[in-house]
C-alpha cells in the first residue's frame, strides 16, 4: 500500500485545507526538519526513535502538501555537518535514510532530499564549475552571472521555495539553500519534527499569504535588476568588440544593434554547450561513483 496516499484528511482538515486554498499558495516548500533528539528526550525514548519517527512524519506531511496542491516538497534530511555526530547516531540515520527514503522516492516525484548537504559547499562548488567552464574555453569570463550560478546548482530543475519551514524553534537556516531562500518566506515553528501536524503547516501557509505581496515585489524587482545588470554586461562586451575593431565606442547604431543581438545569441550557445558538457560530467561523475561503491 501507498505510504504517502493511504489516509486522507479529515472533514474538518479538508475544509480548512479549502479555505487555505482561496489564498495563493506556495508552489515549492521547503523544510528544515528539526528536533528529533529532543523528542526522543522528551518522550524518554531512544534517539533512534525520534528519528525515525521523524521520518514517518516526512511521509504524513508529504500527504498533507499533496492534499493542499504543493507540488513540490525539498527536505533538510542530513548535513555535511551532521557526519560530526557519534558513528552510532551516523549509522542509524543512514539506515533509515536507505529504508525510508527508497520508500518514498518510489512513490513520489514532488521530493528532493538533501542529504549530506550543505548550501555554501553547493554555492562553491557551482563557482568552481563556472572556473572550470571557462578554463576548458567553453564560456566567457563575461558569462559569469548571477543567473548562470543558478543553472549550476544542484537545484537547477527546480523553482526557488516559496516558503521555507524550519522547526524546533531554531532561528537559523544551518547553511541550507541559502542562495534559493533569499525571496522565499521564512518560518520559524517551536514544534518539535516528530510532533508535527496538519494545523501548523496551515499556520505556515498563512504567514506566506500574509507576507505574498511584499514577497512578490521583492522577486520581481530582484529579476528586473537582474535583466537589467545582464543588459549592461553585454553593452560592455560590444562596446569592448567595437574598440578591438576600431570603432569608436559610441560607433554606429546600426552596427552596434547587430553586434550586440550576435552577441547575445552567442552567449545562449555557449552556455547552452557548458551546461551540456556540465552534465555529461556530472553523469559520468556518478556513474563512476557508482562502479567504485557496487
Ligand atoms: C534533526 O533533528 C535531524 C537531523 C539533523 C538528522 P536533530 O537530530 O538535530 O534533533 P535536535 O535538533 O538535536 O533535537
Ligand atoms: C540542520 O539541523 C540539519 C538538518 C535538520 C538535517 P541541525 O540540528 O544539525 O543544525 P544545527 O547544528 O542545530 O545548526
Ligand atoms: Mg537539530
Amino acid at each position: 500500500m501507498s505510504w504517502i496516499r493511504e489516509g486522507e484528511l479529515t472533514i474538518i482538515e479538508r475544509f480548512c485545507a479549502n479555505i487555505i486554498k482561496a489564498g495563493p499558495m506556495p508552489k515549492h516548500v521547503a523544510f528544515i526538519m528539526d528536533g528529533n533528539r529532543r523528542y526522543a528526550r522528551k518522550c524518554q525514548v531512544e534517539r533512534q526513535q525520534g528519528h525515525s519517527q521523524g521520518f514517518d512524519k516526512l511521509a504524513q506531511t508529504l500527504r498533507w502538501c499533496l492534499n493542499l496542491g504543493i507540488r513540490e516538497v525539498t527536505v533538510y534530511a542530513f548535513s555535511i555537518e551532521n557526519f560530526k555526530r557519534s558513528k552510532e547516531e551516523v549509522d542509524g540515520l543512514m539506515d533509515l535514510a536507505r529504508q525510508k527514503f527508497s520508500r518514498l522516492l518510489e512513490e513520489q516525484c514532488f521530493l528532493n532530499v538533501c542529504f549530506a548537504y550543505t548550501s555554501r559547499h553547493e554555492i562553491s562548488n557551482a563557482v568552481r564549475e563556472m572556473a572550470w567552464g571557462v578554463e576548458q574555453g567553453l564560456l566567457e569570463p563575461s558569462d559569469v552571472s548571477e543567473s548562470l550560478l543558478d543553472k549550476c546548482l544542484y537545484t537547477n530543475n527546480s523553482p526557488d521555495p516559496d516558503l521555507l519551514i524550519r522547526t524546533s524553534g531554531e532561528v537559523r537556516l544551518s547553511d541550507f539553500l541559502l542562495w534559493q531562500t533569499s525571496h522565499s518566506c521564512l518560518v520559524f515553528q517551536s514544534v518539535l519534527w516528530p510532533e508535527y501536524s496538519f494545523w501548523n503547516l496551515c499556520e505556515a501557509i498563512l504567514r506566506f499569504q500574509m507576507n505574498y505581496s511584499a514577497l512578490q515585489k521583492a522577486r520581481d524587482s530582484y529579476m528586473e535588476e537582474r535583466r537589467r545588470q545582464q543588459m549592461e554586461r553585454d553593452q560592455a562586451y560590444v562596446t569592448k568588440k567595437l574598440q578591438q575593431e576600431g570603432f569608436a565606442s559610441h560607433g554606429d547604431s546600426q552596427r552596434r544593434r547587430t553586434l550586440l543581438q550576435r552577441c547575445t545569441a552567442m552567449r545562449e550557445e555557449r552556455i547552452q554547450g557548458f551546461l551540456q558538457a556540465l552534465e555529461h560530467k556530472r553523469v559520468d561523475f556518478f556513474e563512476r561513483l557508482c562502479t567504485v561503491s557496487a
